[in-house]
């Protein structure tokens, strides 16, 4: 095993001191730079994500031109729908869709549950290509989507502003509901071990959809799911968290076995801090729409965010995925104003 280089990130997770603050971007593997879109105009979104040179040129491309101190894996949240047999499609433009959507027991019936780390094994293959190339010099982040955000696309069939029939689904056939999110956890969490043994130094769990439930329905569809994984995974690697637009869960799930915390843009980082006492790492909270802002406005907003934050037991990242539209400069002088805030 090559000695890392650059532990920053892990460091920060484990609650060690850093001399000064990590910083990667969520998403920032391909959307925004063009050598990722050159690739794009030339393989599939699917052919980019299955062949591992691919999927590691891509992963390294934001640790070679914009500087971040981790690699997360290029790949989707939905491959593991696609390896319990869904068909997934990503249509340019519109986002992914999934013709056939889970209504009833029989549907649920049909998954796939067995095998589904040799399905997978195009993603294990990547991360173990991208360890070599990165040659320690940042950690390598495996990562998935949590069970809730999962079961949003497999019953919707496609994104949605309110989710409303995939709440429906769990409304009115909860104990179908509670079946379809056991499946997908219990294979989430072969799949993040698998990851783990591969060369993923850290995983991160992805509940982009967690803020559509009610607190009450978050603690009933989507915790107890999130909190099974972080148990899981806490021999393995140090799991991240992101259950975004959920601050209201904030303080349980400081007390869990996750080691981070990723915060979405509508908390303020004292009150992130406030009800997480300090017993667990914070990672965010940037507005990524303000990467469109000028530069200087993008350094301020900056240093204001880690002054709120402080300097340990802290990653900067954005409060959700960066966007297409992100100017690279804009980009890097995020990254940049991370590293050159003064630690005195
Ligand atoms: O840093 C990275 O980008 C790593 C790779 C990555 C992708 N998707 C590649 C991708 C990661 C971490 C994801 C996670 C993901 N995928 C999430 C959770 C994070 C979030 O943003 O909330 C979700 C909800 C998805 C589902 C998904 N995949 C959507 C909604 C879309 C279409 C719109 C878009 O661009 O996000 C995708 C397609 C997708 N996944 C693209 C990329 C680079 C764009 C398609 C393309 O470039 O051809």
């Amino acid at each position: 095993m090559t000695e890392l280089k650059n532990d920053l990130v892990l460091r920060a997770l484990r609650g060690e001191k850093t001399e000064r603050v990590p910083v990667w971007m969520m998403r920032q593997a391909g959307r925004y730079l063009p050598d990722y879109l050159k690739l794009k105009a030339k393989y599939d979104f699917f052919t980019r994500v299955q062949t591992p040179e691919l999927a590691t040129e891509i992963t390294l491309q934001p640790v070679d031109q914009v500087g971040v101190d981790a690699a997360i894996i290029f790949s989707d949240i939905l491959v593991i729908p696609q390896a319990m047999g869904l068909e997934v499609l990503m249509e340019e433009g519109k986002g992914p869709s999934l013709p056939q959507t889970m209504k009833t027991q029989e549907d649920i019936n049909c998954l796939i549950t067995e095998g589904v780390e040799e399905s997978l094994k195009y993603v294990t293959d990547a991360l173990s290509l991208t360890k070599k190339e990165l040659n320690g010099r940042v950690p390598l982040i495996g990562f998935a989507g949590a069970p809730w955000t999962i079961l949003c696309y497999m019953v919707e069939g496609k994104g949605s502003k309110t989710w409303d029939k995939a709440k429906q689904f769990a409304y009115t056939q909860p104990q179908l509901a509670h079946q379809l999110l056991q499946k997908i956890t219990d294979i989430t969490i072969n799949y993040l071990k698998a990851q783990v043994k591969a060369g993923a130094d850290m995983v991160q769990v992805f509940d982009s959809w967690a803020g559509a439930l009610s607190p009450a329905d978050f603690k009933m569809y989507a915790q107890p799911y999130l909190v099974q994984i972080a148990d899981a995974l806490k021999d393995d690697a140090p799991v991240i968290l992101f259950p975004k637009g959920t601050w209201y869960a904030l303080e349980d799930l400081s007390k869990t076995s996750a080691a981070g915390l990723g915060l979405d843009w509508c908390i303020s980082p004292q009150m992130a801090r406030q009800f997480t006492g300090n017993r667990i790492t914070l990672q965010g909270n940037f507005d990524p729409s303000k990467l469109l802002a000028p530069i200087p406005e993008i350094k301020r907003s900056v240093k204001e965010m880690i002054d709120g934050f402080g300097t340990q037991r802290y990653i900067a990242n954005l409060g959700h995925g960066i966007m297409p539209n992100v100017p690279v400069d804009h980009a890097k002088a995020f990254v940049d104003a991370v590293k050159e805030y003064n630690h005195e």
